[in-house]
């Protein structure tokens, strides 16, 4: 080795070693960012989390009771500050709620369908979040609303029936979460646009929106960009999907234009008044800092209504199930209530199920006990900020890890035990789910950014757990036994997806 080799040798040597201490995050380095795991260079803990082949949130779990309640997470350019205890969660994002209201940057294939952060849940904490998240909450969500669409679910529910019925004749078992996707996916189409459409369409855009969430989801470019080159053809992928997209849901705008401006319908499927569709809200919307909206935006905002909705409220759905299908105790109470309030031969009405406390502890018990997702959506701060002593800049995720509070010992009696007499008589019972007065569980997200339909969700929840269990005893599948292990599809869902038997009653 000559003197250039050995002085070229010492020179990488020092900036490997510069590397290292900028990207070797802990709590007193230059930049004051919370502790975490001495990374890599260049690529920080990127490659520490891939290689432990494990979902992330088993990972962040264990990086916790090392770390402590706000760690840091260097993934390649990307920096992830995870928050993780209630003290934490309650201050940023109750107490300061502004401060941590914003969404980090979209990576280009997220930025391909959300048009340039065109979204409630995904544009940044401004004038444009604030006129489309206003519109949503008093076009679409409002009670007068919620009452006025009410057909949809009774019309969705009692094809649902049906599809059980038939289903567990040809096969002596039914699948819990196909059968319930399919039905919130169809109520949130008809809410959006206003229409009743085939089973077969519903089942193509439910597909697409799958494949679009697939698309959508962290890709390595997104941490390391100087590897985009490489994934173009990913690029080239998500724009074919978004046309697909488009060829599939441009058709139902046109249509709705059609009916809500001449009253035309020539496939006789416009199923709500003028005004009672989400898309009507959104034809003459013209957000600030916006302008007027075109079919790329109706598209991405009603594909976000119906993604938010369907999983969220079926993966509940599904885990409810279970517990009532290895707790028979259980089931029959509810049953109990059911007929107490509608009798044996009775229709389950919305109204009905605000009359049943013991479904409402049930779903309640299993938003704790199983909450849809571990992370609430990553958040952002709208300036650099102080939290927990550590300095935040705006430009890094802030990622807050819920699931831990519903497992917290010091929280919760027998946190893993499935007990939804705690929300009647019992540490449940004082839970405010919108966190103002403290977080216990917040499966819903808390302050600014708290899920603008949950009330929704939870009615959809409950529509359907109600008459399910009304019409039908659920036992377990001898064949396929109920499996509690979980595994991670846009939302924490069953490995083995609940097959039950059902009994009408
Ligand atoms: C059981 C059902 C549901 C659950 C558990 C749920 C949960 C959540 C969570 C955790 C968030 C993120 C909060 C945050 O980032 O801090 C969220 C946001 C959102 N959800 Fe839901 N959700 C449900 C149903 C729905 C339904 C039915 C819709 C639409 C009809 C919907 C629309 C949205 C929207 C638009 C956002 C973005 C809000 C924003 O960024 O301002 N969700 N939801």
């Amino acid at each position: 080795m000559d003197l250039i080799d050995l002085l070229s040798l010492c020179i990488a040597l020092i900036l490997a070693r510069l590397w290292w201490r900028h990207w070797s995050v802990t709590g007193s380095g230059p930049r004051n960012l919370p502790p975490g795991p001495p990374g890599w260079p260049i690529v920080g803990n990127l490659f520490q989390i891939i290689l432990q082949r494990r979902p992330f949130i088993y990972i962040v779990r264990d990086l916790r009771a090392k770390y402590g309640p706000i760690f840091t997470l260097q993934m390649g350019q990307r920096t992830l500050v995870i928050v993780t205890s209630s003290e934490l969660i309650h201050e940023a994002l109750v107490q300061r709620g502004p401060t941590f209201a914003s969404r980090p940057a979209d990576s280009p294939i997220r930025l391909v369908f959300s048009v340039g952060k065109c979204a409630i849940n995904s544009a940044e904490y401004g004038p444009l979040w604030r006129s489309l998240r206003k519109n949503f909450v008093t076009q679409f969500i409002n009670p007068v609303r919620i009452k006025q669409c009410s057909w949809v679910r009774q019309w969705a529910s009692e094809n649902h029936m049906k599809r059980l019925k038939t289903e567990a004749l040809e096969n002596g078992f039914v699948e819990v979460m196909s059968n319930c996707r399919l039905t919130i996916c169809s109520i949130l189409i008809c809410l959006c646009f206003g229409a009743r459409i085939s089973e077969e369409r519903i089942k193509n855009i439910e597909a697409i929106l799958k494949e679009v969430m697939l698309m959508t989801t962290p890709k390595l470019p997104d941490f390391l960009p100087i590897l985009a080159p490489l994934f173009r053809k990913k690029m080239d992928e998500a724009k074919e999907l978004r046309r697909k997209q488009m060829d599939c849901l441009v058709p139902l705008i046109r249509n709705r234009r059609a009916f809500v401006e001449k009253g035309e319908d020539p496939d006789l499927e416009m199923a709500s008044p003028v005004g009672a569709a989400y898309i009507d809200s959104l034809f003459d919307m013209k957000p600030v800092n916006r302008g007027p909206l075109g079919e790329q935006e109706f598209v991405t905002l009603c594909s976000e209504v119906i993604s938010a909705g369907t999983d969220t409220s079926a993966t509940t759905i599904e885990w409810a199930l279970l517990n009532l299908v290895q707790n028979q105790e259980i089931q029959e109470k509810l049953y109990q209530e059911v007929i107490g309030c509608v009798g044996e031969h009775g229709v389950v009405t919305e109204e009905d199920t605000e009359k049943m406390p013991y479904l409402g502890a049930i779903v309640k018990e299993t938003f704790r006990r199983h909450p849809p997702s571990h992370f609430v959506l990553s958040h952002a701060a709208t300036n650099e900020t102080q939290l927990a002593g550590y300095t935040i800049p705006a430009d890094v995720n802030v990622e807050f890890y819920t699931a831990w509070l519903t497992e917290d010992p010091d929280l919760w009696k027998d946190p893993g035990e499935f007990r939804p007499e705690r929300f009647l008589e019992g540490d449940g019972v004082d839970v405010d789910m919108t966190g103002t007065r403290g977080v216990k569980m917040m499966p819903f997200g808390v302050g600014r950014r708290i899920c603008p339909a949950w009330s929704l969700g939870v009615l959809h929840v409950h529509m359907l757990l109600a008459r399910m269990v009304h019409a039908f005893k659920w036992l377990p599948c001898p064949t396929a036994p109920p499996d509690p292990t979980e595994t991670f599809a846009f939302t924490v869902v069953m490995k083995n997806p609940l097959k039950a038997v059902i009994l009408p009653r």
